[in-house]
């Protein structure tokens, strides 16, 4: 579905990407994973047209998409929840579900979606006319996936959805995140909570320092020494 192929992204001429490959297939909960600073946000902004790659190629549905603007790429179909879990505080937790479905026409199929949204997070469904702002980190968090899930996306992109929140919370919303999967939408995921995720996922790349040094399956990658002694402290 997702072809990345040695991809090199700069900020003025600061190095972050150096030669970034990974693919993602249909159906498949892909993660990145790596500690602060090593270029998982930059991987995902990348995707989503918001920087551009000065080498290397980015492939979704086998269509360039490395020089397409961010809102052809919604409109092809990916959704990019970033960091920060940003919300409208102002609106109700409704319209900010609905701004997700802002490139969707078919009402019925809208008002389908906000319903399974509603069943996914059922506090969503309680705090619907409450404003943005009444929402804990938890129900932000659901709040930010359920409105990039609005525009029926084939490919969600989760920035660190567990950042900042408390065990329990994390575990939910990760579970969260399962259960999208199993009802069809292909996720790749960046975290730097290398074991709680990589239990999980199908195919998992270690990122470091820009490059991609692992991948492998989630529980290879969990049983290698290298991730043991870099990242669990083992
Ligand atoms: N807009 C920017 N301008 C310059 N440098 C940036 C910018 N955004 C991120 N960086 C730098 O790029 C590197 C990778 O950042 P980022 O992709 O946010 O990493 P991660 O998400 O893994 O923490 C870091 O060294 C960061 O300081
Ligand atoms: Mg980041």
């Amino acid at each position: 579905m997702l072809k990345v192929k040695g991809i090199s992204v700069r900020y003025d001429i600061i190095p972050v990407l150096e030669d970034v490959s990974f693919s993602v297939q249909e159906g498949q909960f892909v993660a990145i994973v790596g500690s602060n600073g090593a270029g998982k946000s930059t991987i995902l902004r990348t995707i989503s047209g918001l920087v551009h790659p000065f080498q290397g190629s980015i492939d979704f549905l086998d269509e360039p998409i490395q020089a397409a603007k961010p809102y052809e790429i919604v409109a092809k179909g990916i959704s990019h929840v970033p960091e920060g879990r940003r919300i409208f505080d102002k609106m109700t937790i409704r319209e900010n579900l609905l701004i997700g479905a802002h490139t969707k026409d078919n009402q019925a199929e809208v008002r389908n979606t906000l319903q399974e949204m509603f069943e996914l997070f059922p506090i969503l469904k309680e705090r619907q006319n409450k404003k943005g702002e009444t929402l804990s980190g938890g129900e932000r968090q659901q709040l930010a996936i359920a409105r990039g899930l609005m525009a029926k996306p084939k490919l969600l992109m989760l920035d660190e959805p567990s950042l900042g929140l408390s065990p329990i919370l994390s575990k939910k919303v990760i579970q969260a995140c399962e259960e999208i999967r199993r009802s069809g939408t292909t996720i790749l995921m960046v975290e730097q909570k290398v074991t709680e995720i990589l239990k999980l996922v199908d195919q998992g790349y270690v990122l470091q320092r820009g490059k991609i040094i692992r991948e492998g399956k989630g529980s290879e990658l969990l049983a290698s020494d290298t991730i043991r002694k870099a990242y669990l402290g083992l």
